[in-house]
């Protein structure tokens, strides 16, 4: 069936190789797990773990940080194995393409294009509070209107706005410049969040742990929330409320915001210069050393401050607001904001990679493939993607956004897992410098983990991401069928190549 067409991981190579499309090798194992670090540590473990221990799980969120890293590391093995095998720009959406097919390829692809964009405006929005946070503790308060989108009481927010178009101009000069910057930043924030765990360790009252998984509590009488408002599972069985062990799995799909961008890194295979060693290194290592944190932070946060006092716009600043250290705060909060930085940047870079090679492959029309011919970095993708983050980040709630990032990733999951199964089935032949253990056991168990936190997003997520993929099939059937690459090499028209 055509829409099932596959492009073979050969050409995958061949195209990436064409000179108008080339991009340099350039990036080390140690670009890559910066480059991971930088995009994974950010909003969720600065912002969303207070909220997801005051309202899902308590002091257990902790736990929902090992249950949600457990189906990234299950998805990421995926990913190193995928990302060893098909070197090339566009991450999932390139290995799916060589796997599942193009109908797959396009489904994944317009998938992770919500992912990045809207993870962006997401971060570039938590960013703006963050400095606006910060520079009204130094005694400059900026106006409202200028400060927040139309939604959340302003007009419109200039400083995601300017934050977004400024990290797209590093961008477009060259990724090396944007790497190098990302390193430095990555060390600043994981030395403050590391001075976070040590320092606050010493505050911790065991109290604040206990009850360490609050009891599960219905609803309130006489609130009447819609039931799309809930997690859909718990709509689906009835099951509403908070805590207990359905707020436990509520706070991992929450929680999973703060482990995005792992996946990130194998769509800079094409720029690495050893990909079969480094991939693996980079996507296995980030998460590795973030899982860690992460259970740590959650653990000194909900020791310091009892859960129900986190849900604030900056609970690592409330913990240490709660043990009057002033001075701690600042640190913590200047952390956050360099921290958020990165992942903006990295969100970015990996929405232009996923695009740049979806119209590098007629899926998407080709001019946004155009490689700048001095500084070697798909520009024309990079700005349009620079200006729509920049126009939703500053036009729209951090709520409205942040819902939409995890199902999108979470489904990119699920079919990364999959393709693995299929391509050790139809390519057995391939060279892999990365095999998954014990397969066919560890890829479903990825599917099934990640369908399962899916099904733990709010209901309207659900209806937000099926309008999405809808309007995506209508782009496809409509454009990318006719135009890709593939279908031009099967009518027999020229693509362009050699
Ligand atoms: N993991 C990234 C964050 O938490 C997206 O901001």
């Amino acid at each position: 069936m055509t829409i099932l067409r596959v492009k073979s991981v050969e050409q995958s190579i061949r195209d990436a190789e064409a000179p108008e499309f080339r991009l340099r090798r350039v990036l080390s194992a140690w670009d890559l797990l910066g480059i991971g670090i930088g995009a994974i540590i950010g909003t969720g473990i600065f912002v969303l773990t207070g909220v997801a221990a005051a309202t899902d799980a308590g002091p257990a969120i902790s736990i929902s940080f090992v249950l949600s890293g457990i189906a990234c590391g299950l998805a990421a093995l995926c990913y190193a194995e995928f990302a060893s095998v098909v070197p090339v720009a566009g991450s999932a959406y390139t290995f799916s393409y060589a796997s599942l097919g193009e109908f797959f390829a396009w489904l994944i692809g317009w998938d992770l294009i919500l992912e990045f964009v809207i993870g962006a405006s997401t971060v570039s929005v938590g960013w703006s509070q963050y400095l606006v946070e910060a520079l009204s503790s130094a005694g400059l308060a900026l106006p409202e209107e200028l400060t927040a989108a139309p939604g959340a009481g302003g007009v419109i927010n200039l400083p995601a706005l300017l934050i977004a178009l400024v990290l797209t101009v590093v961008l477009v000069v060259g990724i090396k410049l944007s790497s190098a910057v990302t390193n430095v930043i990555v060390a600043i924030k994981v030395a403050v969040v590391l001075f976070f765990i040590i320092f606050g360790a010493f505050f911790i009252n065991t109290a604040n742990w206990s009850p360490f998984l609050p009891p599960h509590q219905p609803p309130e009488p006489g609130t009447s929330a819609s039931p799309l408002e809930d997690p859909l599972i718990n709509a689906i069985f009835g099951q509403t409320g908070s805590y207990g062990l359905s707020g436990l799995v509520a706070g991992a799909a929450l929680v999973f915001f703060a482990y995005i961008g792992f996946d990130i890194v194998a769509s800079g295979a094409e720029e690495t210069r050893r990909p079969q060693r480094d991939m693996p290194i980079g996507i296995l290592g980030s998460l590795a050393v973030c899982s860690v944190l992460y259970v740590l932070v959650s653990l000194v946060m909900t020791g310091i401050v009892k859960y129900t006092d986190l849900n604030t716009a900056a609970p690592m600043a409330t913990a240490f607001q709660a043990i009057g250290a002033p001075w701690a705060v600042g640190l913590v909060s200047l952390g956050a904001i360099a921290g958020l930085t990165t992942v903006i940047l990295i969100l970015m870079l990996g929405q232009a990679r996923v695009a740049f090679a979806m119209s590098r492959d007629g899926l998407l029309p080709t001019w946004f493939a155009k490689v700048h011919p001095k500084y070697r970095t798909p520009y024309r993708v990079t700005l349009c993607t620079g200006v729509v983050v920049a126009l939703i980040a500053s036009l729209t709630p951090i709520d409205v956004l942040a819902e939409m990032t995890n199902i999108g990733t979470l489904f990119a999951f699920v079919l990364v897992s999959a393709g693995v199964l299929v391509l050790r089935r139809t390519r057995p032949d391939l060279p892999r410098a990365f095999r998954v253990p014990g397969v066919p056991v560890v890829p479903a168990l990825a599917v099934l983990a990640c369908l399962y936190l899916m099904l733990n997003l709010e209901g309207w997520t659900w209806i937000r991401f099926a309008v999405w993929m809808l309007f995506g099939l209508v782009v496809y059937f409509l454009y990318s069928k006719k135009n890709s690459r593939l279908a031009r090499a099967e009518s027999g028209e020229s693509t362009g190549e050699q």
